[in-house]
């Protein structure tokens, strides 16, 4: 046995290993569970009594000295890759590659420094919304279809809490804290249940803007929507408003822009009329205003609402809605921004 042990540990000393696994084959071969040197160690039992002394002190050593070889030349390996040569540390740095903004962050944006230039400023609100904020303040009939499970999600029922089918309930929820004058644009996801094609999505974006002041006039809206529409899409657009219904407003109407695409003469996208509709507005009806503990009698205001999607749609030729929420890398890419 004795013979045994320093065989081994002349055979230790010498030990060389130049890669990882070639030290972790070593550790097995001596230091596992069923490495030699645990056999030997298996075997100490069947050492005569008095060699014993001497036998069990000649296997310490050697299973330190194991232990030591093995942890010796894991380092020497570890300072020699440290100092490796074939890393050229004055090579130029691979390129970042940077991402680009999501094409509707970049309208979104456009839109809000549009609205700012005329002193309006940005105000959120909550996407899971009450019934009171999202239809009943804003004047919505207690019948009224916008209300109907088939446009709105229902997170719970009584009392009614909903995923916000209009940016517009922030409306509401500034007019019931601040007083006039009130000058804000919302931007933010809306919810709706529809059936998700390349024109309809559930969820998609809106911006709402909302004036209120003494004397506040159908005028100053008309300005407003022109000198947004210009802003957005060019110096010799043109608008046009039709008259229309939504409950929070009286009079209603939405606004159409001179087709961007034909200039104007007709062209498939603006189905050959030269206009193409982009936002609803109007002036707040009093009953908004009354609701939200504003006097109708001293104060006025006009509010709109746009769709991002529909303007980006317009600014980009995105033909397919989905595309937005896809996260197509593809499609991301092609979009570029100073912000
Ligand atoms: N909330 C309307 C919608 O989602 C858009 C809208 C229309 C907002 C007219 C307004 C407005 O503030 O005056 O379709």
């Amino acid at each position: 046995m004795i013979d045994k042990i320093n065989g081994l540990l002349s055979e230790i000393e010498n030990l060389k290993a130049s890669k990882v696994e070639d030290i972790e084959a070593l550790r097995i071969k001596y230091l596992s569970k069923k490495g030699e040197i645990s056999t030997l160690m298996n075997d100490f039992r069947n050492v005569a009594a008095d060699q014993k002394r001497e036998v069990g002190m000649k296997l310490n050593e050697l299973k330190e000295k194991a232990q030591n070889q093995i942890n010796l030349l894991k380092e020497s390996l570890e300072n020699s890759q440290e100092g490796d040569q074939s890393i050229d540390l004055t090579r130029t740095a691979a390129p970042i590659v940077l991402g680009t903004r999501h094409p509707i962050s970049i309208v979104r944006k456009e839109i809000c420094d549009i609205f700012r230039r005329l002193g309006f400023s940005i105000a959120e609100g909550p996407e899971i919304e009450d019934d009171w904020h999202v239809f009943s303040s804003l004047n919505f009939a207690e019948d009224h279809p916008a209300r109907d499970m088939q446009d709105t999600f229902f997170i719970a029922r009584s009392p009614e809490i909903v995923l916000r089918t209009h940016t517009s309930s922030v409306q509401t929820r500034v007019m019931e804290k601040q007083e006039p004058p009130i000058r804000i644009i919302c931007p933010g996801r809306v919810y709706r249940n529809e059936a998700i094609s390349y024109r309809a999505h559930c969820f998609f974006h809106q911006v709402e803007a909302l004036y209120i002041d003494k004397n506040v006039s159908f005028a100053d809206l008309k300005q407003a929507l022109l000198f947004v529409a210009k802003e957005l899409f060019g110096a010799e657009t043109k608008i046009r408003l039709r008259p229309s219904y939504f409950p929070f407003t009286e009079p209603s109407a939405e606004m159409d822009i001179s087709c961007n695409i034909c200039g104007g003469k007709g062209c498939p996208f603006c189905k050959h009329t030269g206009w193409v509709e982009i936002l609803g507005c109007g002036m707040v009806d009093p009953n908004v205003l009354e609701n939200c503990g504003i006097d109708s009698k001293v104060y006025t205001g006009y509010a709109l609402g746009m769709g991002i999607e529909r303007i980006t749609n317009l600014k980009y030729r995105v033909k397919d809605l989905r595309m937005f929420s896809e996260n197509d890398i593809r499609f991301l890419d092609q979009f570029e921004s100073a912000y």
